[in-house]
């Protein structure tokens, strides 16, 4: 990726993933609250111990049975009691704009709740005149649903449910409680377009879509094709089309939803494209008038490698000239926390530390998810207590902010899930100058302020066995990365294709290494699980 002008706030942004229901619980009810996030916003942003990032992304605050946490929505327009009132979300934006932190909510396109009013309209009868917003279809002969279309969820079987009253089946991509919209309805465009503006119009800064590709499907509802049928979801490298998602359509649906946002000034979308397959993933950029932003499912699907880091970051796909941006994550609420993910027998830190530096020093916007700056690991839920449908709730337990009190600071209340009661917590890595969460604030500052990271050119940097290496190039200012991804010592020899070696350190993984001492990179022992961040300086200062 060559020397592309970051123009835009959300090109260099650390945005950072609030789970609502988890992250502070301001009326002791035991669900997390938008008051409480505002409570907690000197964590993000605005104060000296803030970990800095740019931007929020609230999954879904809609009114809401809570069947899929939220993505299941019964009002857009409403903020769900749990998590307060209209007035609290209106508040938490003026207050996260007060700190400079922009506002980004899920957007939910593809479903609502089976108890939004437009569906309980619609399975009224088969000429109410909200019928047409869901997906309907006639039962083939033998009773059974109208093709061979499967959920993405495995409990959820099918993606079809029998409607009695009506003699229907209805479509639905995830729960049966999550009924698809009918986006080849324009009155359907027209009132998700409305709930775009409602939102714009109280300040949002732009959307995490969710689950984009799903909005296309088979005008003709063919069934799939036999080898795809058994595939909830696309994989990897997959090739073969499902008729269920993915439909052509859907980049008209979206250049629609685009068009809305872009009349409003420095927005973002940001889209959950669950097609593993890249050249079709990154199609839903269209040509810069679909999405701006993409999650990059193979950059946190990658096992601990640093080969496969190499190969796989989002920025390689994103050559000068074309369209679309970079995204780097590896934690969301969707999957397991790599804390956990890639732990081994010295526990989760020492990859933590290798991943925060990694994902502060890649080209590209960087998201964040709650909880991976003090290294948060999976929870186990016990069985009488997980009711997400897909299994996720290990991942979504509530932030652990301080373990010396109740629930972990959480609550003053009984938390609607278990917290820890030792492990990691912010009170304690405030403390620690040598803690996770210091390092990652150390590290997004830097990529907030080195010009190097904040517009440097990308350049690979062969290093040796099991070290992923690149150099950031900015204005004759030259940053280098080195990240051992081996469990014990390595010696690095990037090649520096010439350069003086010398070089300052920035920031390291280890504190062994302190900012501001030096370094010869050109022959370099790194210790294991090791990442230093280093200039290259022709002389020492
Ligand atoms: C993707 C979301 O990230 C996930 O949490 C949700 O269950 C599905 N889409 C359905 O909305
Ligand atoms: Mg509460």
């Amino acid at each position: 990726m060559g020397g592309v002008t970051r123009s835009r706030w959300w090109q260099n942004a650390t945005v950072y993933q609030i789970y609502p229901l988890s992250f502070a619980d301001s009326d002791g009810d035991g669900f997390g609250d938008l008051p409480g996030i505002i409570d907690r916003l000197g964590h993000l942003a605005g104060e000296p111990d803030s970990l800095g990032v740019d931007a929020i992304w609230l999954s879904p605050i809609y009114r809401s049975p809570m069947v899929d946490f939220g993505y299941d929505v019964s009002d857009h327009c409403a903020v769900d009691p749990r998590f307060g009132s209209l007035a609290d979300a209106e508040a938490l934006i003026g207050q996260a704009h007060r700190r400079r932190l922009r506002v980004l909510l899920d957007y939910v396109p593809n479903h609502t709740s089976d108890q939004h009013p437009w569906f309980e309209q619609a399975r009224r009868s088969r000429t109410d005149r909200y019928r047409d917003f869901y997906v309907w279809a006639d039962p083939r002969p033998d009773g059974g649903p109208p093709n061979n279309w499967l959920s993405a969820f495995e409990r959820a079987g099918a993606a079809w449910t029998f409607d009695p009253d009506t003699g229907q089946y209805y479509l639905h991509s995830y729960t049966a409680e999550q009924p698809d919209l009918n986006w080849r309805n324009p009155e359907v465009r027209a009132a998700m377009h409305d709930v775009l503006r409602f939102w714009l119009d109280r300040g949002v800064d732009g959307f995490r879509i969710d689950a984009p590709h799903r909005m296309g499907k088979d005008l003709l509802l063919r069934d799939n094709p036999p080898d795809v049928v058994g595939l909830r979801v696309p994989t990897q490298t997959d090739e073969r089309r499902h008729r269920n998602l993915d439909d052509p359509f859907v980049h008209e649906v979206l250049r629609g939803i685009r068009s809305v946002v872009d009349g409003y000034p420095d927005t973002v979308l940001v889209g959950e494209v669950g097609l593993h397959h890249p050249q079709r993933r990154l199609s839903y950029h269209g040509a810069s008038d679909e999405l701006q932003l993409i999650f990059d499912f193979g950059f946190w699907s990658n096992p601990w490698n640093a080969e496969a880091f190499r190969r796989s970051g989002a920025h390689l796909r994103y050559e000068s000239g074309q369209v679309g941006w970079p995204t780097h994550a590896l934690s969301n609420h969707d999957i397991s926390r790599h804390a956990s993910r890639y732990a081994t027998s010295s526990g989760s830190e020492p990859r933590a530390r290798v991943a925060a530096v990694m994902l502060a020093t890649l080209p590209g916007t960087t998201f964040l998810y709650y909880g991976e700056e003090i290294c948060m690991t999976d929870v186990a839920v016990p069985s009488e207590q997980a009711t997400d449908p897909n299994g996720r709730d290990p991942v979504r337990t509530p932030m652990q902010w301080d373990l010396s009190r109740a629930a972990g600071g959480f609550s003053a209340g009984t938390p609607w899930r278990p917290v820890p009661d030792s492990g990691v917590d912010v009170v304690s890595q405030l403390a620690d100058p040598g803690s996770l969460l210091r390092l990652y604030r150390q590290l997004l500052r830097l990529r907030r302020e080195h010009p190097c990271l904040v517009s440097g050119s990308y350049h690979d940097l062969a290093a040796g066995e099991d070290i992923y290496g690149y150099r950031r190039d900015h204005d004759g200012r030259c940053v280098v990365v080195l990240l051992n991804f081996a469990g014990e010592g390595r010696r690095a020899t990037p090649d520096l294709g010439g350069r003086p070696s010398t070089a300052e350190v920035l920031a390291s993984s280890h504190t062994t290494v302190a900012p501001g001492s030096w370094l010869e990179l050109d022959n370099l022992e790194l210790a294991a699980d090791q990442a230093v961040v280093a200039e290259l300086r022709h002389e020492r200062r």
